[in-house]
């Protein structure tokens, strides 16, 4: 048998076994080579990935990203999930895993509003604390985090979400206790746990004029303190008509002219029709809706992944004309199956957001921006 057969031969079997073929694998274009001098790609790491349960997510990660995201664990209700415990095991995993790889290891996130625990913001009557007892617990959970990855996290969304679409302040329980200047002390206290790493504000549709306006004002407030700002994430939760090209590129020009970073921080593009209107339901249960809004259950037909590549193709395009300010691009997840978009806006459905199908193969997309990026060379 040839050599060329016997090749043939392993990749039949191992794609009937439903297993990797690590020999195709060795031909894959490799990402961060491929954008080496461009921005840094990552993606978003579940403790699966970095465990042991997931191998071959872990696979696909060390050989194509050279940065990478805690996607939760090291969320306020994972990693101090009561008052006087921390629990670092799966952090400590994340950060060991990306530095093991020599990745750029990215903390999120220090103070939003979602995933913490009520008992954060109350005392033991159940009444919201004074303003000087919440900063103390803010102050203890920074140093306490920041301060164990210190030299070890590169960077952290310090704050996430605090901007309305309007260009307010989200009312929640950070702004009720402690009042407006939440945001300039939670910088003020990442920076003092860690002088050296680099902090930034992350939040989504930003591409919005409003909440672009506010995010620059924001910045500027802390550039106007003293106090350490290195660069403004947006999310990128896209789809396939949203965000406007020239909307995204004012938002990109605007932070830019601040002398800070852009970042897209959580990348994913969305095919599925929109299903907000039946927000939290459980699409497996209605028999009615499936095929509406759940119609590529058995897979993408080529119509639709054409337009999903086409579309990746695109957004990466308008970053890369953006090089020097955008330093990073990182996808929300590894691989399709993973993707927290199977569940949201409406749990059970089959999803397409990322580079990597389900059976962890690099979709037409990935391929795509290969030639994207060395069209840009
Ligand atoms: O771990 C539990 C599991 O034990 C349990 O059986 C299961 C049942 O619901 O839930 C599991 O936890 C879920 C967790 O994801 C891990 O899968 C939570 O319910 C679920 O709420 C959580 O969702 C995460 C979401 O943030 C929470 O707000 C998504 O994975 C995560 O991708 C998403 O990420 C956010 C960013 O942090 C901020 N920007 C938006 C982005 C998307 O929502």
């Amino acid at each position: 048998m040839t050599m060329i057969k016997i090749v043939f031969a392993i990749c039949l079997a191992s794609v009937l076994i439903g297993a990797a073929c690590s020999i195709a694998q060795t031909d894959q274009p490799i990402l961060k080579e491929v954008f080496a001098g461009h921005f840094l790609i990552g993606a978003a790491l579940n403790d699966d990935a970095v465990s042991g349960k997931d191998p071959r997510a872990a696979e696909i990660v060390e050989k194509q990203f050279n940065t990478i995201t805690a996607e939760n664990v090291m969320k306020w209700e994972k990693i101090h999930p009561v008052l006087k415990s921390y629990a670092f095991d799966a952090a400590d995993r994340f950060v060991d895993f990306g530095l093991k790889n020599k990745m750029t290891v990215i903390g999120h996130t220090l103070i939003w509003h979602a995933q913490v625990p009520h008992w954060v913001f109350v005392d033991s009557a159940g009444t919201l604390v004074s303003r000087d007892a919440m900063l103390a617990r803010m102050h203890d959970h920074i140093a306490t985090v920041v301060g164990r990855y210190k030299g070890k996290v590169k960077g952290w969304d310090v704050v996430n979400e605090a901007l309305t679409d309007d260009g307010g302040l989200v009312k929640n329980k950070w702004l009720r206790t402690i009042g407006e200047d939440y945001v300039s002390k939670a910088y003020e206290y990442a920076h003092e746990a860690d002088p050296d790493a680099e902090l930034y504000y992350n939040d989504f549709s930003l591409d919005k004029p409003a909440k672009r306006d506010a995010a620059v004002r924001l910045v500027k407030d802390l550039q106007s303190k003293g106090l350490r700002i290195d660069g403004v994430g947006i999310q990128g939760h896209w789809g396939m008509d949203y965000p406007i090209r020239e909307d995204l590129d004012a938002f990109i020009d605007s932070i830019g002219a601040l002398g800070v970073k852009v970042m897209v921080t959580e990348m994913d593009v969305d095919i599925l029709p929109p299903a907000f209107k039946y927000m939290g339901a459980d699409i497996t249960m209605k028999a009615d809706l499936k095929k509406e809004l759940n119609p590529y259950v058995d897979g993408l037909p080529e119509e639709a992944q054409k337009r999903l590549t086409d579309r990746y193709s695109e957004l990466f395009a308008q970053l890369l004309s953006h090089r020097g300010i955008v330093s990073r691009v990182t996808l929300w997840g590894v691989y399709d199956k993973t993707s927290w978009l199977n569940d949201w806006p409406v749990r059970g459905r089959t999803s397409y957001p990322l580079l990597f199908d389900r059976n962890y193969q690099p979709k037409a997309a990935f391929y795509a921006l290969v030639k994207t990026a060395e069209a840009k060379r």
